[in-house]
């Protein structure tokens, strides 16, 4: 795992998006994952810079979203396709329909969801996935408690996940969603490369976990410690409880 500390939140983002820009100078048909959430937000704002300064191009690109909440109707101001449309896919030049979040519509959620994991192996799997982390370590809506292998599903969310997410609803806990449609641990895991992004002290218990604790679907992020091409881009506040963090700052200075 590569870890970058820096209190420069553009150093960050320049370094996720350098990321995306060489990948598809590379490979124009690239399949990008993205997160909604605050963390990726400087990411997008960089990507839109970029596509505006002709840097870099989506057209053949493809995009799939983590995950989606159940039960909001189509086009509601929360779901998360919309998210991803007016903070990501519609400031740059991505086709229209191209960039894909699970179904938290359909009648047969499950039979969804099974078409949802299956699009994303039919369009040759994620090259690289943008991920955020929730305060209890989950990454997209996996849950404590799930399965470390599983695939795209419905998921309920916790009572701590739904408290955090309150403030994108009025802060009402009760008008947020129960459950969610989201991608598993084992998809996320086939993803060819991974960037995670955390700011802030609410996010430092699950980032030392997930650095440094045992893989445990407690703390379901620590299952990327099995992954083998995983950047994390952390604010100061969020390396603040690594126990090793003068060792990641260096190896990251000294990185071959
Ligand atoms: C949300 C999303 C995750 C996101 C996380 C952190 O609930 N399902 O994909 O990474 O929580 O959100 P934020 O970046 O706003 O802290």
């Amino acid at each position: 795992m590569e870890i970058f500390i820096s209190s420069n939140p553009d150093a960050l983002a320049q370094y996720a998006v350098d990321g995306i820009e060489e990948l598809l100078a590379a490979k124009p048909e690239a399949v990008i994952g993205f997160a909604t959430g605050s963390s990726p937000m400087a990411v997008y704002d960089e990507m839109a810079a970029r596509y505006e300064a002709g840097r870099i191009d989506f057209s053949k690109a493809k995009g799939f979203q983590l995950d989606e909440y159940v039960g909001l109707p189509a086009g509601h101001e929360q779901t998360y396709l919309r998210f991803i449309h007016e903070n990501m896919a519609d400031r740059v030049n991505f086709v229209p329909g191209t960039v894909r979040a699970p179904d938290g519509t359909c009648e047969d959620l499950a039979a969804g969801a099974a078409a949802y994991e299956a699009a994303i192996e039919q369009a040759g799997g994620v090259d690289f996935q943008i991920l955020g982390i929730g305060s209890n370590g989950h990454i997209a809506f996996n849950e404590p408690g799930g399965s470390l292998a599983s695939a795209t599903r419905v998921e309920a969310l916790t009572e701590q996940t739904r408290q955090d997410n309150a403030r994108f609803f009025d802060g009402d806990i009760t008008r947020v969603p129960t459950h969610c449609v989201t991608q598993g641990l084992g998809t996320i895991m086939r993803a060819r490369r991974i960037i995670l992004l955390a700011q802030g002290e609410g996010k430092a218990e699950a980032i030392a976990h997930l650095v440094e604790g045992s893989v445990s679907a407690r703390w379901p992020a620590t299952i990327l410690q099995h992954h083998p091409r995983v950047t994390l881009l952390l604010d100061e506040a969020a390396a603040s409880k690594l126990e090793l963090r003068d060792h990641y700052r260096w190896a990251w200075e000294n990185r071959g």
